[in-house]
């Protein structure tokens, strides 16, 4: 791999992510995914189901399409929309043919989207080196009343970057609600072989409704 996780966890600001994932797309799902076995969309996608949520759906950082994927093979059949900011990222989402729209945007910025959401999900974007909790209030103007959040954030940054604050701050002016938190292992067995440093990271998946 040219690309790896080592250096995605490491950058620093949105133009060094994006051109980051410009050339880590053509093999991220060959090389990163599945050298890994990244198990984290695959988690995210069960949390979600096993709320009973429906669509729309908008997945967050969406990437290459793993968690809609993970979706579409848990039997998930309602609309899918992705939004990412990395043009390369949404190609390859594009060719598997699972979304009903790509948005391609930046999501610590207004959104320029309907509210129309009733769920939103995410793998990976919130983690080292990407995006903290100032996208939250994004994704809730875009989401329906009681609209099923189901969000990986990296364990690693939970604190570091403020996301129990957030989440604690728009619980309390009851923006959300029903806030509980799954811990997941990231990476299956493999990982060890490839990544020691990062082998073990776990994400808490943390889900809630939009008040
Ligand atoms: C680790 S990848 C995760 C992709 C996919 N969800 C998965 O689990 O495989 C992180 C994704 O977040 C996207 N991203 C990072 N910062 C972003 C931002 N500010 N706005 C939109 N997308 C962003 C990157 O382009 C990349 O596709």
């Amino acid at each position: 791999m040219d690309q790896g996780l080592k250096g995605a966890l490491g950058l620093n600001g949105p133009e060094a992510c994006l051109a980051y994932y410009r050339d880590w797309a053509a093999n991220y799902d060959s090389g990163f995914a599945a050298e890994m076995d990244y198990m984290l969309p695959a988690h995210v996608a069960a949390a979600f189901m096993g709320t009973g949520a429906g669509g729309p759906v908008l997945d967050v950082g969406a990437g290459t399409g793993l968690l809609a994927e993970a979706l579409r093979g848990m039997g998930f059949r309602a609309g899918i929309d992705a939004v990412d900011f990395s043009a390369e990222m949404l190609e390859r989402a594009a060719e598997k043919r699972i979304y009903d729209h790509l948005i391609r945007a930046d999501i610590t910025r207004p959104l320029d989207l309907p509210r129309r959401y009733v769920g939103i999900v995410s793998s990976g974007t919130f983690t080292a080196g990407h995006v903290g909790p100032e996208a939250l209030p994004q994704l809730l103007a875009v989401s329906l009343e009681g609209a099923q959040f189901a969000l990986s954030i990296n364990r690693r940054v939970w604190s570091d970057r403020g996301f129990d604050r957030a989440l604690e701050d728009l619980s309390a002016a009851r923006r959300i609600g029903d806030l509980h938190l799954i811990e997941v292992e990231i990476y299956g067995a493999a990982a060890a072989r490839i990544d020691a440093d990062h082998a073990a990271d776990r994400a808490l998946i943390a889900l809630f409704r939009a008040g």
